[in-house]
């Protein structure tokens, strides 16, 4: 088991001047709108998760649903007004400022979903500024903030004012600057949602080599289903503040476990999510020659498997066979699971 980097346990914010008050006369048992008819709004509702090293973790879920309030508690950009969170072991709300800031410094990395950029500083100073706070030489820390230019595709506006650039060109230098400084564990809250279609996708593309390459701890923050079902190795939920379901892509879109969750996962090209690890059958039994790896994706396999008569064999990457795919449960799995199941 890999080891746990971020740990939440029943944590809940909620703004209002009687909140503190209010959440230890409701023995944890907060209902959002009876909350709100005494002036408090239920931001996070009872979150407990843990993230693992080099995990992504997606925070999908409508505007107002707590994400943002969720990750500003877990970087204490805000206090939560019950629970605990522990970051590497280390209990988040007993740390003093200075211990705190080091935190910030030297391990965590947050992008957020305005970009505050410092309006008097370039493109490239603006990068650069994280890694000089933390001491670095200025020269290097340019050259760093260079390679990040090129990186985020801003080259030959280095030069450039945040004021001369497009939103979508302002999230790059946001991501760009907490990229330099290589933290361990990234916040990153709705980092694409500014960006054209087509950038978005290669920033995904982009973000999923690094975080293969950099194996970090991240938190990311969506709106977007397909981006979450893209990027993330477990999604997690939420409605009201409180996280509905917090499992696997394939787990979300095979066993929605709620109708909330269903609605989203109702579009969704199963092929394309799907492995087929995530369908195939115990079954070993009566198989053809076909072999198909459990980690392929359905969608590049589908059409093999459906011209096939007999059971197609699952192998692991060892070469041994591991279960068996059916053409029938392919056409099942592709065409049967977008109809409503009521
Ligand atoms: N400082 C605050 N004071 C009072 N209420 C707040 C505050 N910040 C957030 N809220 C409320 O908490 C709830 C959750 O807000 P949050 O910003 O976490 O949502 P979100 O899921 O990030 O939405 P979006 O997708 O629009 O960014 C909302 O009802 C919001 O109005
Ligand atoms: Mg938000």
């Amino acid at each position: 088991m890999a080891e746990t980097v971020i740990k939440c346990e029943n944590v809940y914010k909620i703004f209002g001047s009687n909140a503190k008050k209010m959440l230890q006369e409701s023995n944890g048992n907060v209902d959002a709108k009876t909350f709100q008819k005494n002036g408090c709004i239920v931001g996070v509702n009872n979150a407990s998760f843990e993230v693992s090293k080099g995990e992504m973790l997606v925070v999908m879920g409508l505007s107002g649903s707590g994400k943002s309030t969720l990750l500003r508690c877990i970087s204490r950009l805000t206090d939560a007004t019950g629970g605990k969170i522990f970051i590497e072991g280390q209990d988040l709300l007993q740390l003093n400022n200075k211990e705190l800031i080091e935190l910030r410094r030297n391990k965590m990395g947050m992008v957020f979903q305005s970009f505050a950029l410092l309006p008097h500083k370039t493109v490239v100073e603006n990068i650069a500024f994280p890694l000089q706070i933390k001491g670095i030489k200025t020269e290097d820390s340019i050259s760093k903030a260079m390679d990040m230019v090129k990186l985020v595709g801003l080259d030959g506006r280095e030069n450039y004012f945040p004021r001369e650039l497009s939103g979508g060109q302002q999230q790059r230098v946001g991501i760009a600057r907490s990229l330099a400084v290589e933290p361990d564990i990234w916040f990153l809250d709705e980092p694409f949602s500014a960006l054209d279609p087509l950038i978005r996708k290669e920033m995904q593309d982009e973000f999923l080599r690094l975080q293969e390459k950099l194996q970090k701890t991240i938190m990311f923050i969506t709106h977007d289903f397909d981006e979450a079902l893209k990027l993330a190795d477990r999604i997690a939920i939420m409605k009201d503040g409180i996280i509905e379901q917090l499992d696997t892509p394939a787990n979300i879109v095979l066993n929605p476990a709620t109708e909330y969750v269903r609605k989203f996962t109702e579009e969704v090209p199963r092929e394309k999510v799907l492995l087929i690890e995530d369908v195939m059958d115990a079954s070993k039994n009566d198989l053809g020659d076909l072999k198909v790896s459990k980690d392929e994706i359905i969608e590049n396999v589908a059409e093999k498997i459906l011209t096939q008569e007999k059971a197609v064999a699952v192998i692991d990457n060892k070469n041994e066979i591991v279960g068996s795919i059916n053409p029938t449960k392919i056409i099942n799995t592709v065409f049967g699971g977008r109809k409503n199941n009521n």
